[in-house]
């Protein structure tokens, strides 16, 4: 496999910083397995590791990226406070808890995993940010935010991303556009539906003309949007090396906006303390083909 950082999509370029576009999810991954995964990982090539507090494998990832031949500031790490972890307090006391476990003195972007509506937004941020004024963080974020709450967010401080659930069934052209507005990462979550991807006769025709797979061709596609990077998991090393081996072809435009055509608004993440989702079907001020050409630049 090649990993050819002369690939535009090798890297996503957000606030003049290199993100490498594609990362390792690692959520249900634990101990071991997890640790072995994450070795492995950053052994094919991966330089960008997601986990969480929820994960409870913050420890895991940890030593699997201190027993990697890699160092530390080759590698983008984030890790997320929990919802119930945003007073500032928590906040402080938490995040330092993570970095214990992931043996780093730092994080490279430490997110609010979900809101809480019983917190203040900017108590929390606030506190995000004097952790990061300590180095404790490199850049702040948020995940599981609908359009008027990142807006809210980004009315009181500056961030550096947004993570959510994005895949072809689940279109997030509203984030798309205020990621291109405020030049945010939007990282995709469950970046490949779960796997669900792989049985879409649309998918699996543009995977035959590149010969790859519909997972890859997902990828690629989240990927060739400028603001985007993905983090897929996988407990097995041949998918790992599989979801990584996406830069050796490149989707046209058309594929592009066929494969944007999915949409369908899936969404595989709703747990019960999620916000109000704003629809992305609902009349919005820009049709989502017009996001997507600014997304992929043609
Ligand atoms: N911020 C949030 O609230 C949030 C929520 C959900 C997820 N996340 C993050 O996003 C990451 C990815 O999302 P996800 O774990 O929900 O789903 P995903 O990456 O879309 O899909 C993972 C599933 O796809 C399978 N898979 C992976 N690569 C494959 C391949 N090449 N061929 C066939 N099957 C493949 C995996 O099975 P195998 O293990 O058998 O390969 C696993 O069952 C998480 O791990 C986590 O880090 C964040």
């Amino acid at each position: 496999m090649t990993l050819p950082s002369s690939d535009p999509a090798f890297y996503t370029v957000i606030q003049g910083e290199r993100v490498p576009s594609l990362g390792l999810g690692t959520w249900q991954l634990r101990g071991a397995a997890c640790r072995q995964a994450v070795e492995h990982a950053l052994d094919l090539g991966y330089r960008h590791l997601d986990t969480a507090q929820m994960y409870e494998n913050e420890d895991a990832v940890g030593q699997g990226l201190a027993h990697a031949p890699v160092d530390r500031d080759a590698v983008f790490l984030t890790t997320k406070i929990w919802h119930d972890s945003l007073a500032p307090a928590d906040v402080r006391r938490t995040t330092e808890a993570s970095l214990r476990r992931l043996g780093t003195d730092y994080v490279d972007l430490l997110l609010i995993h979900w809101p809480n509506p019983h917190i203040p937004l900017e108590q929390t941020l606030d506190a995000m940010l004097a952790l990061q004024a300590e180095g404790k963080t490199r850049h702040i974020g948020v995940s599981n935010f609908p359009p008027s709450l990142l807006q809210r967010a980004l009315a009181h401080t500056p961030l550096f991303g947004i993570q959510v659930e994005y895949h072809p069934y689940l279109g997030q052209h509203r984030l798309l556009r205020l990621a291109l507005a405020h030049d945010l990462m939007l990282t995709a979550y469950s970046p490949i539906a779960k796997a669900r991807v792989l049985e879409d006769p649309v998918l699996q025709e543009i995977a035959e003309t590149h010969g790859k797979t519909p997972i890859q061709v997902t990828l690629r596609w989240l990927i060739q949007q400028r603001p985007v990077t993905a983090i897929p998991r996988s407990a097995r090393p041949s998918h790992r090396a599989a979801n990584l081996d996406v830069f050796d072809f490149a989707l046209s435009a058309e594929e592009m906006r066929r494969i944007a055509r999915l949409d369908r608004g899936l969404r595989l993440v709703d747990p019960d303390f999620a916000p109000d989702w704003e629809r992305e079907d609902e009349p919005a001020d820009e049709p989502a083909e017009a996001v997507l050409e600014a997304a992929i630049g043609s």
